[in-house]
């Protein structure tokens, strides 16, 4: 597909979409979450079509997408792995293991390899606080990180 083509596309549904749902009460949020499911992330290109949709400004909406973690500016990777910082999980390592996760895979928080294979994004509490430190994998969550499981993780998401 084009640029323009895409950009086309990415215009039109987030037309459809702000259409169905923007009858909801305060519907910047699920319209956000809707566009977000659909394309992987919430495109540049979506932002002033959301904005004149809602009767926003520009400023405004991507005031929301910035505050809001969950939001993804650029398309993930084929992995999505969120380490949970929230404080129960602060007090049981949960720094020590961003930082090897962050060295073993080359990456920071919000970005992804340059492979494709895996987005690392921060999480705050997955309620796993009693097996804590914890991440999640693709909507899985896992406990108890270790150095062990770290490495597990992370020679996963690599295959
Ligand atoms: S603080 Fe990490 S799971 Fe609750």
């Amino acid at each position: 597909m084009t640029m323009q083509a895409a950009s086309t596309e990415i215009t039109s549904r987030t037309a459809a979409i702000i259409d169905e749902m923007k009858g909801l009460e305060g519907p910047l949020l699920p319209i956000l979450h809707s566009i977000q499911e659909e394309f992987g992330h919430v495109p540049k290109d979506a932002l002033p079509v959301i904005a004149d949709g809602l009767n926003l400004s520009r400023a405004e909406v991507h005031g929301v997408v910035s505050f809001y973690h969950d939001f993804r500016a650029h398309p993930a990777g084929r992995h999505v792995l969120k380490l949970c910082q929230a404080e129960a999980c602060q007090s049981m390592g949960s720094d020590a293991v961003a930082a090897k996760v962050k060295q073993l895979l080359g990456i920071d928080f919000h970005e992804t390899t340059r492979d494709g294979s895996v987005t690392l994004e921060p999480v705050y509490c997955l309620g796993l606080c009693a097996c804590s430190p914890s991440a999640m994998l693709d909507g899985e969550v896992i406990g108890r990180l270790d150095d062990e499981k770290i490495e597990e993780i992370v020679a996963e998401v690599r295959s």
